[in-house]
């Protein structure tokens, strides 16, 4: 290896002791009983509460009055936090939603922005046994619909900002009884005497916690469920490779939309009591560095499009903030490139370690862990007691430096436990007992993993995943257009961006002859798309054709579209219908 890919932590100057030393051993050592023991609390006979272990036992002991959150909102408003006033507020919120009948096992979505809110409701629910879904804040109707349709949502809490987009669909939802408003006036009248006391409902490890949808090349997006001993993998990765201590000031920038938002954002960097910042406003480079600074943040996990974003920003504009505090920094979503890593050496004095894991997953499975010496564009090596490896197509191991799957031996604490109402889509992701995760990668000599790409059309902009279909399904909603095939295409800002090849009607392809009519035509298939399904999904390139590429059956083979597009040779086309 050229040493200038290869990053050495030999006489790498720590600030704080590194919670793992030896990986190696550690890994060759571990067993997930006897970490469960040591790390975990558990009520009798085995059953714990993900919330009690986030939050309420840490009132047993001096971080009863540590701050917990550190809040910010977009328009500079501050809210500050302990583990004891969230552990009140979240008694609070689950005392309420069981006054509204919430019961265990019933689904409560979340459909916030990034506010103090997310905390009390996430955490409330869990107490009381009900499973806490999230939606992202950019979702539009048809996205809000498929998801909490399937889930069959009984309790929906958002915003008088964002309630707007429910309220048309609550016909169509008949197990939708309530819809909280949190900054309603009448809302914040009945949660003021509601008791801060509740006592957490003690769980059986298998029973479910938390959902979050995710998309897949076909279908609709699919819901991911997750079970209370997931936070004994969130709590051991957030100590062992985000190096969480005590002292630290942590910012996870993900949403709660997503699952690092819950697995690093509430449940496993709580669990190990640090105090977080929550910053609930847009990317914008100056104020993430005030962020940084002002809150004196310490660890920082964050992803390629942002670091992205932040070269963009420049080199001078780091220099103008003191970032001294900073000691360890981590990305996760997107390959990671070397130069990303290379630029942070150069402006923080730190490289940024690289994590891989998925919403199904539900904790990192891959990374660069603090002690361990960084190949730079390599994602790293698998966490302890998940035996990850790589396979073929039929589940069978193949040797050092071959491609294929990326896949683990089922049965780690924080692996989906199902997909919601679809036992064959969740028995499709197990082949001759291995998780085949869909993405493909190799394993060097030294056990690091190398990331290739993704086995599906997944699309991942900006580190957000997005099912081509969803997207396809909604551009044939746009009058005159009869198909449409959706691709992710490289781009060096955002990974990748959504474009999307489009079928026109007869009379629309007449019209399209005129420049001025396609420009408009391409804005307006962006528009609909932005504001039916979600904003970030929609197409930032349309390119108008005769035909989609389709196999003899119908399907759409994307990766034609995807081929013709690089100029790359599109390979075997043997299962294509006559193009
Ligand atoms: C997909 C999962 C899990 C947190 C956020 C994403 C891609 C994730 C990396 C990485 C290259 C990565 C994969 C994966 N991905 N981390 N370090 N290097 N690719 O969760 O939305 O479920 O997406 O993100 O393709 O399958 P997600």
């Amino acid at each position: 290896m050229n040493p200038q890919d290869f990053f050495s932590k030999k006489d790498y100057k720590f600030k704080l002791p590194p919670h793992l030393t030896d990986y190696q051993k550690t890994y060759d050592d571990f067993n997930w009983q006897e970490a469960a023991k040591e790390e975990i609390s558990y009520f009798d006979g085995g059953k714990l509460n993900a919330a009690y272990n986030a939050v309420d036992r840490h009132l047993q002991t001096d971080r009863k009055n540590k701050k917990a959150l550190l809040w910010e909102g977009d328009k500079g408003e501050k809210e500050t936090y302990t583990f004891e006033e969230l552990s009140k507020w979240s008694n609070k919120y689950g005392n309420y939603l069981k006054s509204l009948g919430v019961e265990k096992g019933d689904r409560v979505f979340l459909f916030l922005p990034r506010i103090p809110a997310v905390y009390f409701s996430f955490l409330g629910i869990l107490k009381i046994g009900a499973i806490a879904g999230t939606l992202f804040s950019a979702f539009q109707e048809k996205a809000l619909l498929d998801r909490l349709e399937n889930s069959g949502a009984k309790v929906v809490i958002t915003t008088k900002e964002l309630l707007p987009r429910l309220v048309p669909l609550r016909k169509d939802l008949p197990e939708l009884k309530t819809v909280v408003v949190v900054d309603d006036p009448q809302f914040l009248e009945q949660i003021k005497p509601v008791s801060d006391q509740l006592s957490v409902m003690p769980m059986e490890p298998t029973d479910y916690a938390f959902m979050l949808y995710t998309s897949g090349t076909t279908g609709k997006p699919k819901g991911i469920v997750h079970t209370h001993n997931a936070i004994l993998s969130q709590h051991l990765t957030a100590k062992y490779i985000l190096d969480i201590h005590n002292e630290d000031i942590y910012w996870c920038t993900a949403d709660h939309g997503w699952v690092t938002g819950i697995a690093y954002g509430i449940l496993g960097s709580l669990s190990c009591g640090v105090t977080s910042v929550v910053y609930s406003g847009r990317f914008d480079a100056a104020k993430w560095y005030e962020i940084l600074q002002n809150y004196k943040v310490t660890i920082w996990y964050t992803a390629p499009t942002a670091i992205r974003m932040l070269m963009a920003g420049g080199d001078e504009l780091v220099a103008k903030y003191d970032l001294s505090n900073l000691r360890h920094l981590l990305s996760v979503g997107e390959p990671l490139n070397p130069e990303a890593i290379r630029w942070g050496l150069k402006v923080y004095g730190l490289p940024f370690h690289d994590t891989w894991w998925q919403t199904e997953t539900g904790s990192i499975i891959i990374g660069n862990y603090p002690t361990m010496d960084i190949k730079i564009g390599v994602m790293g090596k698998p966490f302890m007691g998940i035996h990850t490896g790589i396979v073929d197509d039929k589940g069978v191991e193949v040797p050092n430096k071959t491609e294929g799957n990326i896949a683990m031996k089922p049965g780690w604490p924080s692996q989906m436990a199902w997909v919601w109402n679809n036992d064959e889509k969740y028995k499709s992701y197990f082949e001759n007992g291995w998780y085949i995760s869909g993405d493909r990668g190799w394993k060097d000599d030294e056990g690091y993993f190398h990331f290739v790409g993704r086995a599906d059309d997944v699309i991942k902009t900006s580190g957000e995943r997005v099912g081509p279909f969803e997207v396809e399904s909604s551009l044939i909603e746009f009058p005159g257009v009869v198909e449409a095939g959706v691709i992710g295409k490289p781009d060096a800002l955002r990974g990748e961006i959504i474009k999307a090849f489009v079928v026109l009607s007869p009379e629309l392809r007449e019209k399209a002859k005129d420049e001025e009519f396609v420009k408009k035509l391409k804005d307006d298939l962006a528009m609909h798309v932005k504001k039916n399904l979600a904003g970030h999904a929609y197409p930032r390139e349309v390119d108008f054709i005769d035909k989609l590429p389709k196999t003899r059956s119908g399907k759409i083979m994307r990766r034609i579209l995807k081929a013709q597009e690089m100029g790359e040779p599109v390979g075997d086309t043997s299962t294509l219908e006559e193009y």
